[in-house]
Protein backbone atom coordinates (compact mmCIF):
# COMPACT_ATOMS: atom_id res chain seq x y z
CA UNK A 1 0.00 0.00 0.00
CA UNK A 2 1.16 3.29 -0.55
CA UNK A 3 1.17 6.94 0.37
CA UNK A 4 1.75 9.80 -1.40
CA UNK A 5 2.48 12.27 1.52
CA UNK A 6 5.35 14.30 -0.37
CA UNK A 7 6.32 14.68 -4.05
CA UNK A 8 9.23 12.31 -3.40
CA UNK A 9 7.19 9.35 -2.26
CA UNK A 10 6.79 8.08 -5.97
CA UNK A 11 10.09 7.89 -7.91
CA UNK A 12 11.26 9.37 -11.31
CA UNK A 13 9.75 6.29 -13.21
CA UNK A 14 6.61 6.21 -11.27
CA UNK A 15 6.33 10.45 -11.74
CA UNK A 16 6.82 10.17 -15.29
CA UNK A 17 4.21 7.01 -15.72
CA UNK A 18 1.77 8.90 -13.99
CA UNK A 19 1.88 12.18 -15.53
CA UNK A 20 1.78 10.20 -18.85
CA UNK A 21 -1.78 8.72 -17.79
CA UNK A 22 -2.70 12.10 -16.44
CA UNK A 23 -2.40 13.33 -20.11
CA UNK A 24 -4.59 10.11 -21.54
CA UNK A 25 -6.90 10.86 -19.02
CA UNK A 26 -7.15 14.82 -20.04
CA UNK A 27 -7.75 13.48 -23.43
CA UNK A 28 -10.17 10.88 -22.58
CA UNK A 29 -12.39 13.50 -20.68
CA UNK A 30 -16.54 12.23 -20.63
CA UNK A 31 -15.60 8.66 -21.62
CA UNK A 32 -17.28 6.74 -19.10
CA UNK A 33 -15.11 5.21 -16.28
CA UNK A 34 -15.65 2.81 -13.22
CA UNK A 35 -12.02 2.05 -11.95
CA UNK A 36 -13.35 3.28 -8.21
CA UNK A 37 -17.03 2.14 -8.27
CA UNK A 38 -17.82 0.91 -4.73
CA UNK A 39 -15.06 2.75 -3.60
CA UNK A 40 -15.32 5.89 -1.19
CA UNK A 41 -12.73 8.68 -0.15
CA UNK A 42 -12.44 10.36 2.60
CA UNK A 43 -11.42 14.61 2.35
CA UNK A 44 -10.72 16.22 5.41
CA UNK A 45 -9.85 19.66 5.37
CA UNK A 46 -8.53 21.31 8.16
CA UNK A 47 -7.82 24.68 5.76
CA UNK A 48 -9.76 26.30 2.83
CA UNK A 49 -9.77 25.24 -0.56
CA UNK A 50 -11.18 25.59 -3.85
CA UNK A 51 -9.31 23.65 -6.14
CA UNK A 52 -8.07 20.39 -4.25
CA UNK A 53 -11.58 20.15 -2.65
CA UNK A 54 -13.17 20.37 -6.21
CA UNK A 55 -10.59 18.69 -8.05
CA UNK A 56 -10.66 15.64 -5.57
CA UNK A 57 -14.59 15.25 -5.75
CA UNK A 58 -14.46 15.52 -8.95
CA UNK A 59 -12.22 12.88 -10.01
CA UNK A 60 -13.18 10.55 -7.74
CA UNK A 61 -17.37 10.82 -8.93
CA UNK A 62 -15.56 10.58 -12.72
CA UNK A 63 -14.03 7.38 -11.52
CA UNK A 64 -16.90 6.02 -10.54
CA UNK A 65 -16.78 5.83 -6.64
CA UNK A 66 -18.09 7.98 -3.55
CA UNK A 67 -16.70 11.32 -1.90
CA UNK A 68 -17.55 11.96 1.99
CA UNK A 69 -16.39 15.61 3.21
CA UNK A 70 -14.97 16.37 6.94
CA UNK A 71 -13.17 19.13 8.62
CA UNK A 72 -13.08 20.29 12.08
CA UNK A 73 -17.03 21.06 11.87
CA UNK A 74 -17.79 18.07 11.94
CA UNK A 75 -15.08 16.08 13.83
CA UNK A 76 -13.05 16.47 17.37
CA UNK A 77 -9.82 15.81 15.80
CA UNK A 78 -7.18 17.55 18.03
CA UNK A 79 -10.28 18.35 20.33
CA UNK A 80 -10.80 15.38 21.56
CA UNK A 81 -10.11 12.95 19.19
CA UNK A 82 -6.60 11.96 18.39
CA UNK A 83 -6.01 12.12 14.66
CA UNK A 84 -4.06 8.49 15.21
CA UNK A 85 -7.88 7.66 16.16
CA UNK A 86 -9.24 9.47 13.88
CA UNK A 87 -7.19 7.74 10.58
CA UNK A 88 -7.78 4.20 12.51
CA UNK A 89 -11.71 4.20 12.26
CA UNK A 90 -11.71 6.34 8.94
CA UNK A 91 -9.38 3.62 7.41
CA UNK A 92 -12.34 0.95 8.07
CA UNK A 93 -14.88 2.38 6.10
CA UNK A 94 -13.24 4.13 3.05
CA UNK A 95 -10.64 2.95 0.95
CA UNK A 96 -9.04 6.04 1.10
CA UNK A 97 -7.82 9.69 2.75
CA UNK A 98 -7.39 12.97 1.05
CA UNK A 99 -6.02 15.47 4.24
CA UNK A 100 -5.03 18.75 4.60
CA UNK A 101 -3.85 19.54 7.52
CA UNK A 102 -1.12 22.19 9.00
CA UNK A 103 1.35 20.05 10.01
CA UNK A 104 3.14 17.04 8.14
CA UNK A 105 3.48 15.44 11.16
CA UNK A 106 -0.04 14.70 12.19
CA UNK A 107 -0.55 13.73 8.45
CA UNK A 108 2.10 11.41 8.44
CA UNK A 109 0.70 10.13 12.15
CA UNK A 110 -2.40 9.60 10.13
CA UNK A 111 -0.97 7.65 7.10
CA UNK A 112 0.66 5.48 9.87
CA UNK A 113 -2.63 4.66 11.58
CA UNK A 114 -5.32 4.52 7.94
CA UNK A 115 -4.73 1.17 7.03
CA UNK A 116 -5.56 2.66 3.55
CA UNK A 117 -3.80 5.28 1.13
CA UNK A 118 -3.44 8.88 2.50
CA UNK A 119 -2.92 11.55 -0.24
CA UNK A 120 -1.87 14.77 0.86
CA UNK A 121 -3.78 17.72 -0.17
CA UNK A 122 -1.09 20.43 1.33
CA UNK A 123 0.30 20.71 4.82
CA UNK A 124 2.04 23.84 5.64
CA UNK A 125 5.55 21.70 4.44
CA UNK A 126 4.56 20.00 0.82
CA UNK A 127 1.73 20.60 -1.58
CA UNK A 128 2.45 17.02 -3.51
CA UNK A 129 -0.58 17.21 -5.81
CA UNK A 130 0.10 20.88 -6.74
CA UNK A 131 3.76 19.71 -7.67
CA UNK A 132 2.37 16.91 -10.24
CA UNK A 133 -0.29 19.42 -11.90
CA UNK A 134 2.84 22.28 -12.39
CA UNK A 135 4.74 19.68 -13.84
CA UNK A 136 2.22 18.55 -16.28
CA UNK A 137 1.58 21.87 -17.28
CA UNK A 138 5.49 22.75 -17.71
CA UNK A 139 5.40 19.55 -20.11
CA UNK A 140 2.79 21.02 -22.21
CA UNK A 141 3.85 24.46 -22.50
CA UNK A 142 7.91 23.21 -22.93
CA UNK A 143 8.04 19.94 -23.77
CA UNK A 144 11.41 18.71 -21.98
CA UNK A 145 12.24 18.95 -18.18
CA UNK A 146 16.20 18.83 -18.12
CA UNK A 147 17.77 21.95 -17.88
CA UNK A 148 14.84 23.46 -17.87
CA UNK A 149 15.54 26.87 -16.03
CA UNK A 150 12.51 27.70 -13.28
CA UNK A 151 12.79 30.12 -10.81
CA UNK A 152 10.37 30.55 -7.88
CA UNK A 153 9.66 34.47 -6.11
CA UNK A 154 8.37 34.24 -2.75
CA UNK A 155 8.30 31.97 0.59
CA UNK A 156 10.11 29.12 0.41
CA UNK A 157 7.21 26.60 1.85
CA UNK A 158 5.14 24.29 0.84
CA UNK A 159 4.60 25.29 -2.82
CA UNK A 160 8.01 25.71 -3.75
CA UNK A 161 8.95 22.85 -1.75
CA UNK A 162 6.83 20.15 -3.12
CA UNK A 163 7.11 22.10 -6.57
CA UNK A 164 11.09 22.64 -6.68
CA UNK A 165 12.23 19.06 -5.14
CA UNK A 166 9.99 17.38 -8.11
CA UNK A 167 11.01 19.33 -10.97
CA UNK A 168 14.49 18.83 -10.06
CA UNK A 169 14.54 15.13 -9.50
CA UNK A 170 13.08 15.01 -13.08
CA UNK A 171 16.64 17.20 -13.96
CA UNK A 172 15.11 20.39 -13.84
CA UNK A 173 17.87 23.99 -12.66
CA UNK A 174 15.54 25.29 -10.07
CA UNK A 175 16.02 28.27 -8.34
CA UNK A 176 13.51 29.66 -5.18
CA UNK A 177 14.24 33.62 -4.58
CA UNK A 178 12.92 34.55 -0.86
CA UNK A 179 13.67 37.65 1.75
CA UNK A 180 16.39 36.19 4.25
CA UNK A 181 14.41 34.11 7.00
CA UNK A 182 11.56 32.97 4.49
CA UNK A 183 13.40 30.54 2.53
CA UNK A 184 13.31 27.06 1.71
CA UNK A 185 13.98 24.32 4.92
CA UNK A 186 17.84 23.46 4.71
CA UNK A 187 16.75 19.49 5.13
CA UNK A 188 14.73 20.58 1.67
CA UNK A 189 18.38 21.60 0.11
CA UNK A 190 19.93 18.70 2.09
CA UNK A 191 17.06 16.86 -0.05
CA UNK A 192 17.74 17.95 -3.18
CA UNK A 193 21.45 16.42 -3.10
CA UNK A 194 21.72 13.99 -5.51
CA UNK A 195 18.78 15.08 -7.73
CA UNK A 196 18.98 14.63 -11.41
CA UNK A 197 18.75 18.81 -11.22
CA UNK A 198 19.28 21.32 -8.89
CA UNK A 199 18.12 23.38 -6.43
CA UNK A 200 19.58 26.81 -5.08
CA UNK A 201 18.20 29.24 -2.77
CA UNK A 202 19.00 33.03 -3.36
CA UNK A 203 17.80 35.84 -2.16
CA UNK A 204 17.80 38.62 -5.03
CA UNK A 205 14.62 37.80 -7.14
CA UNK A 206 16.32 38.88 -10.60
CA UNK A 207 19.05 36.47 -9.95
CA UNK A 208 16.36 33.24 -9.77
CA UNK A 209 13.92 35.23 -12.60
CA UNK A 210 17.31 35.82 -14.88
CA UNK A 211 16.65 33.99 -18.17
CA UNK A 212 14.48 31.49 -16.41
CA UNK A 213 11.77 29.18 -18.81
CA UNK A 214 9.21 29.49 -15.94
CA UNK A 215 8.80 32.14 -13.40
CA UNK A 216 6.23 30.86 -10.54
CA UNK A 217 4.88 32.74 -7.34
CA UNK A 218 2.76 32.35 -4.95
CA UNK A 219 1.44 34.00 -1.91
CA UNK A 220 3.31 35.98 0.55
CA UNK A 221 0.28 35.34 3.45
CA UNK A 222 -0.17 31.14 3.56
CA UNK A 223 -3.29 29.44 5.29
CA UNK A 224 -2.62 29.82 8.83
CA UNK A 225 0.18 33.07 8.75
CA UNK A 226 -2.89 36.04 8.58
CA UNK A 227 -2.05 37.31 12.25
CA UNK A 228 1.89 38.29 10.70
CA UNK A 229 -0.02 39.57 7.58
CA UNK A 230 1.33 43.22 7.65
CA UNK A 231 4.88 42.32 8.90
CA UNK A 232 4.87 39.94 5.97
CA UNK A 233 3.70 42.63 3.23
CA UNK A 234 6.64 44.86 4.45
CA UNK A 235 9.14 41.86 4.15
CA UNK A 236 7.94 40.18 1.07
CA UNK A 237 7.22 43.67 -1.01
CA UNK A 238 10.02 43.10 -3.81
CA UNK A 239 9.11 39.69 -4.65
CA UNK A 240 6.66 40.44 -6.66
CA UNK A 241 6.10 38.73 -10.52
CA UNK A 242 5.20 41.63 -12.28
CA UNK A 243 5.92 43.35 -16.00
CA UNK A 244 9.51 44.44 -15.06
CA UNK A 245 10.81 41.27 -12.81
CA UNK A 246 9.37 39.63 -15.99
CA UNK A 247 11.99 41.74 -18.28
CA UNK A 248 14.87 39.80 -16.58
CA UNK A 249 13.56 36.18 -17.72
CA UNK A 250 13.63 34.14 -21.24
CA UNK A 251 11.18 36.26 -24.31
CA UNK A 252 9.10 32.82 -24.18
CA UNK A 253 8.86 32.57 -20.45
CA UNK A 254 5.74 31.12 -18.78
CA UNK A 255 3.79 32.43 -15.34
CA UNK A 256 3.01 30.34 -13.26
CA UNK A 257 0.71 30.25 -9.87
CA UNK A 258 -0.77 27.68 -7.81
CA UNK A 259 -3.69 30.34 -6.71
CA UNK A 260 -5.33 31.80 -5.05
CA UNK A 261 -3.28 34.89 -5.85
CA UNK A 262 -3.76 37.89 -4.44
CA UNK A 263 -3.52 40.63 -7.30
CA UNK A 264 -1.36 43.66 -6.42
CA UNK A 265 0.95 41.75 -3.97
CA UNK A 266 2.76 38.79 -5.24
CA UNK A 267 1.69 38.59 -8.95
CA UNK A 268 0.77 41.54 -11.08
CA UNK A 269 -3.00 41.04 -12.42
CA UNK A 270 -2.83 41.62 -16.04
CA UNK A 271 0.18 38.78 -16.43
CA UNK A 272 -2.25 36.58 -15.09
CA UNK A 273 -4.75 36.93 -18.21
CA UNK A 274 -2.00 37.06 -20.55
CA UNK A 275 -0.73 34.28 -23.13
CA UNK A 276 2.12 33.44 -21.04
CA UNK A 277 0.09 32.59 -17.99
CA UNK A 278 -0.17 29.20 -17.51
CA UNK A 279 -2.32 29.84 -14.20
CA UNK A 280 -5.40 28.38 -15.95
CA UNK A 281 -3.93 25.25 -17.00
CA UNK A 282 -2.04 24.65 -13.96
CA UNK A 283 -5.71 24.91 -11.76
CA UNK A 284 -7.43 22.61 -14.30
CA UNK A 285 -4.35 19.85 -14.39
CA UNK A 286 -5.20 19.57 -10.46
CA UNK A 287 -8.33 17.29 -11.69
CA UNK A 288 -6.06 15.14 -14.19
CA UNK A 289 -2.85 14.22 -12.15
CA UNK A 290 -5.15 13.14 -9.78
CA UNK A 291 -7.30 11.19 -10.96
CA UNK A 292 -3.96 9.00 -12.04
CA UNK A 293 -2.80 9.16 -8.58
CA UNK A 294 -6.35 7.78 -7.55
CA UNK A 295 -5.50 5.20 -10.06
CA UNK A 296 -2.27 4.43 -8.95
CA UNK A 297 -2.91 4.49 -5.31
CA UNK A 298 -6.46 3.01 -4.89
CA UNK A 299 -7.45 0.87 -8.47
CA UNK A 300 -6.84 -2.36 -8.86
N1 LIG B 1 -3.77 25.55 -5.21
C1 LIG B 1 -4.59 25.05 -4.28
O1 LIG B 1 -4.30 24.06 -3.62
O2 LIG B 1 -5.77 25.71 -4.15
P1 LIG B 1 -6.85 25.51 -3.01
O3 LIG B 1 -6.25 25.99 -1.73
O4 LIG B 1 -8.03 26.32 -3.45
O5 LIG B 1 -7.19 24.04 -2.92
N1 LIG C 1 1.40 28.59 0.27
C1 LIG C 1 -0.04 28.61 0.11
C2 LIG C 1 -0.47 27.65 -0.93
C3 LIG C 1 -1.93 27.64 -1.26
C4 LIG C 1 -2.31 26.60 -2.27
C5 LIG C 1 -0.69 28.32 1.44
O1 LIG C 1 -0.20 27.43 2.15
O2 LIG C 1 -1.70 28.96 1.77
Amino acid sequence: MKNYLSELDLDVEETMALLFRAKQLKAQRGEPRSELAGRHVALYFEKPSVRTRVSFTVAVHELGGQVIELGPSNTKVGKGEDERDFAKVIGRYVHGLVARVFSQDKLQSMAAYAGVPVINALSDERHPCQALADVLTIQERKGELRGLRFAFVGEGNNVATSTGLLLAALGAQVRVASPAGYGLPPAVLDQAQGLAGTLTQVEDPVAAVRAADVVYTDTWISMGQEAEAEARRQIFGRYRVDQDLMRHADDEAIVMHCLPAVRGEEIDGELMYEERSALWDQAENRLHVQKALLLELLAG
